[in-house]
């Protein structure tokens, strides 16, 4: 039989613990367990720490967008008007997504933390695994794995005018007001999104 095992922490090296910890608990609305000079653990749910930030006495080397590694962490909200709340409260805090794609299986808002390092805040679209599952091996899936990028101050908007869920988080939806010609570019890289209306 094989064991449970499910995923505990994410733990980040940093040479600016302080502006990590408070950038993670604005963004996550986490708190402190446990801090140090160097070290800081931070939870937001039951688990007694889901990111770790660590300095060292000898800074470490800089990440650059194309350090090979992680290329994000990904936290889940369990409905859209708490994603969006979220993205409200951090945009009224001058915290903006770097890009937001409308993947299908989830409705994605890529932020960068200080470091350069992408955490994704999503929904899951679908109501179960295997629903999503199905999508991942599905003719719209597999014609373009990313999805379109959209805006999300437009998203907040149709949201509180009662545009319903069912439509906001579909790719037609992002599609009709696509705001990167290419979402995967500007995901992984440093360069900005080219605006669709430059090609
Ligand atoms: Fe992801």
């Amino acid at each position: 039989m094989t064991p449970e095992l499910r995923l505990a922490h994410t733990v980040l090296q940093t040479n600016r613990k302080a502006v990590m910890r408070d950038w993670y608990v604005r963004a996550l609305a986490a708190r402190v367990v446990y801090e140090t000079e160097l070290i800081a653990f931070l939870t937001f749910d039951e688990e007694h720490h889901r990111l770790g930030l660590i300095s060292a006495p000898v800074p470490f080397a800089e990440r650059t967008p194309t350090t090979v590694g992680l290329a994000h962490t990904a936290y889940t909200f369990a409905s859209l008007a708490d994603l969006l709340d979220r993205f409200a409260v951090l945009r009224a805090a001058g915290v903006r997504p770097h890009v937001c794609v409308a993947h299908g299986p989830t409705t994605s808002l890529y932020y960068r933390d200080p470091d350069g390092n992408t955490v994704e805040l999503q929904i899951d679209n679908f109501a179960d695994a295997e629903e999503t599952t199905a999508y991942l091996t599905g003719p719209e899936f597999t014609a373009d794995p990313v999805g379109p990028a959209f805006d999300p101050d437009r998203l907040l908007a149709d949201y509180e005018r009662g545009v319903p869920i069912a439509e906001l988080t579909t790719r037609t939806w992002a599609a009709a007001g696509a705001v990167h010609s290419h979402p995967l570019l500007a995901l992984t890289g440093d360069e900005p999104a080219r605006p669709v209306s430059a090609e």
